[in-house]
């Protein structure tokens, strides 16, 4: 294992390959190809991240991939799903679960083991649908690929042992031409690389072939098209949304998450300095609260201006129990008007983090919340107070949290209020409701529309953080969409303006038959009565 937080594994689907592996298979390799047993293969991976869904998703998400001609799934491990606790390492666990999941889907039949392989393979990017935790195939990406995995299956055995050479055509056209000069077997493909001319090229006995810009066919035998890049021809469907009709509207229940602790405040620990928020919270929870409090000697008040430079990633803050402000970011300073009254001025920060950094050098390091600081006041007309070795005191977590909110079996359900009129737009609130799904396989989302920012349960299950009020930027889409060219992010951008998640996946394991319950805890202020049920069923395009 390597010292940083993932590595990769591979576990090959393919049941001869790990049969034979498991007994006196050899497995070798060599510049054009692994040799499993003598025989040159092609291996095609792909990755499934398997923390994004339920482990009783896992056996139909393997089935489609393989299904989809892949040989192996490559998978990060995510050692925060492993090792919950410092040194309480659960990967062996995780191992033998997924292996035996996989034996039990017959993908492995009787001696099955994991065997580790390289990357042989770039990325091709996502096989399964937008909301691909749900387990959608994403059409027709999903198909052409199928295609693409059984077109170069056909040249396996000259692909991976054969001679290459290219001819050039001029304006970017290419023949690459693998053969067995012994038996006289070829595989070719035909690239275009211009990004605006197609090619009509004649290979003269071999036939003629038309290659759109941007785009490789692949010819078997050298005379035969099976597949062009450029040339989407799978029929067929499209996911679409279809709302569950619940009989009734959705009533909701809401309780208010309690503050007044903290903002007087009352925390659990103190020390002189702003702590780092991972150290603080051990991952714990997404929240810390940062307090302290100033004494104002004179008899007036005073306009100041607060100002807090933050690690990120969500700031709110209170002075004197006033909420002056929110913002968020991964490095940001916050700045803004306060009134200093005389006496005792208490100052409440809570910071929020929605996941932490995982990839780049020592991203371990990297500071999240207030970090050191400065959290300074400015007085109007007075030298600026640095507040950053004041004392602080803290406390992890809600108090939600704390009494186990989310759980529709908290002992604590009875602070559920039902009101005629429900707070909307309204930061630190909890609301339930009880909702049925009709029986089947289809995946339900739940569309949480018009909720601000906050976390999502069903049956006390988290369905994950959520942020539609997040949007995406206005700017950059466009009608027409030119895949000719290298890829840019920026390219064939959809959805601007919209939110940037707004459908999140509710699995059917989370489900029973009879009422379910749906909890959230809404940060910044939302509104739930915009929030429904929806199956993902398939149509015809
Ligand atoms: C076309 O072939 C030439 C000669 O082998 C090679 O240098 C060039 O990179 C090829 N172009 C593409 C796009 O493969
Ligand atoms: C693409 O085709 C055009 C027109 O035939 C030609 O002028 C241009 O040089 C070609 N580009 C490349 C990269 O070959
Ligand atoms: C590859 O080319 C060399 C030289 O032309 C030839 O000796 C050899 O047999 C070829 N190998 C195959 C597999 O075609
Ligand atoms: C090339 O074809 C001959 C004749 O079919 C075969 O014996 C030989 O193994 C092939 N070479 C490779 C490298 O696959
Ligand atoms: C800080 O913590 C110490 C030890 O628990 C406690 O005695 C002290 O009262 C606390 N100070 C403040 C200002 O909360
Ligand atoms: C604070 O500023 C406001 C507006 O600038 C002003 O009306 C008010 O008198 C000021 N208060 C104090 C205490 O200086
Ligand atoms: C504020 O105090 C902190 C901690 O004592 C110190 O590191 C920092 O340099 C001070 N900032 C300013 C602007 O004086």
């Amino acid at each position: 294992m390597s010292s940083s937080y993932w590595t990769e594994i591979l576990l090959i689907l393919n049941l001869s390959f790990v049969c034979l592996l498991s007994s006196a298979t050899q497995v070798d390799y060599d510049a054009n190809a692994i040799i499993i047993n003598g025989e040159r293969r092609v291996i095609f991976s792909g990755a499934i991240h398997y923390p994004r869904s339920t482990s009783q998703m896992w056996p139909d998400l393997i089935r489609k991939a393989k299904d989809g001609g892949l040989d192996a799934i490559e998978t990060y491990i995510f050692w925060n799903a492993h090792e919950p606790q410092r040194h309480q390492n659960e990967m062996q666990i995780f191992i033998t679960k997924i292996v035996n999941m996989c034996k039990e889907a017959n993908l492995f039949a009787p001696q099955g083991g994991p065997i580790i392989l390289a990357q042989i393979e770039n990325e091709y990017g996502n096989i399964m649908g937008p909301y691909k935790e749900a387990g959608n195939l994403n059409q027709p990406k999903w198909g052409h690929l199928k295609q693409l995995h059984e077109a170069i299956k056909l040249g396996e055995k000259i692909l991976t042992s054969g001679n290459v050479t290219t001819k050039q055509f001029g304006n970017g056209v290419n023949l690459t031409t693998y053969s067995n000069t012994t038996s006289g077997e070829r595989f070719c493909f035909l690239s275009n690389t211009n990004t605006s001319q197609d090619a009509n090229v004649d290979l003269q006995q071999d036939g003629k072939y038309f290659v759109p810009a941007w785009s490789v066919s692949i010819l078997h035998g050298c005379n035969k098209e099976v597949y062009n890049t450029a040339k989407v021809n799978t029929e067929t469907t499209v996911m679409v949304k279809k709302p569950i009709e619940l009989g009734t509207k959705l009533s909701w229940m809401w309780a208010q998450e309690t503050i007044r602790d903290t903002l007087h405040g009352k925390g659990r620990f103190n020390a002189t300095k702003l702590i780092e928020q991972k150290e603080a919270t051990s991952d714990e929870s997404d929240y810390l609260w940062y307090m302290t409090s100033i004494e104002n000697m004179g008899k007036s008040s005073h306009n100041a201006t607060l100002y807090v430079k933050s690690s990120g990633q969500v700031l709110h803050a209170y002075v004197n129990s006033k909420h002056i402000g929110s913002q968020f970011g991964y490095d940001f300073e916050f700045k803004q008007p306060a009134i200093l009254r005389p006496g005792k001025n208490f100052l409440t920060l809570l910071s929020a983090t929605v996941g932490l950094q995982n990839y780049g050098e020592f991203f371990d390091l990297g500071p999240e919340g207030l970090a050191g600081g400065p959290v300074e006041l400015n007085v109007d007309g007075m030298a600026s107070l640095n507040l950053s070795s004041n004392i602080w005191n803290y406390k992890v977590g809600l108090n939600g949290e704390a009494k186990r909110l989310y759980d529709p079996n908290s002992p604590h359900a009875h602070i559920w209020k039902t009101s005629k009129k429900l707070p909307i737009g309204k930061p630190m609130k909890w609301y339930k409701t009880s909702f049925k799904i009709p029986p089947g396989t289809s995946p339900v989302v739940v569309d949480l529309q018009g909720m601000g920012k906050g976390h999502a349960w069903v049956n006390g299950n988290s369905l994950g953080r959520y942020w539609p009020s997040q949007i995406a930027d206005t700017n950059g889409c466009s009608d027409t969409c030119d895949y000719r060219g290298e890829y840019k992010p920026e390219k064939c951008v959809t959805n601007c303006g919209n939110p940037s998640q707004r459908w999140y996946h509710v699995p059917r394991s989370f489900l029973n038959d009879g009422t379910n319950t749906l909890i959230l805890f809404e940060e910044m202020g939302g509104n739930p009565s915009h929030v429904s049920f929806q199956t993902v069923v398939a149509a015809a395009v």
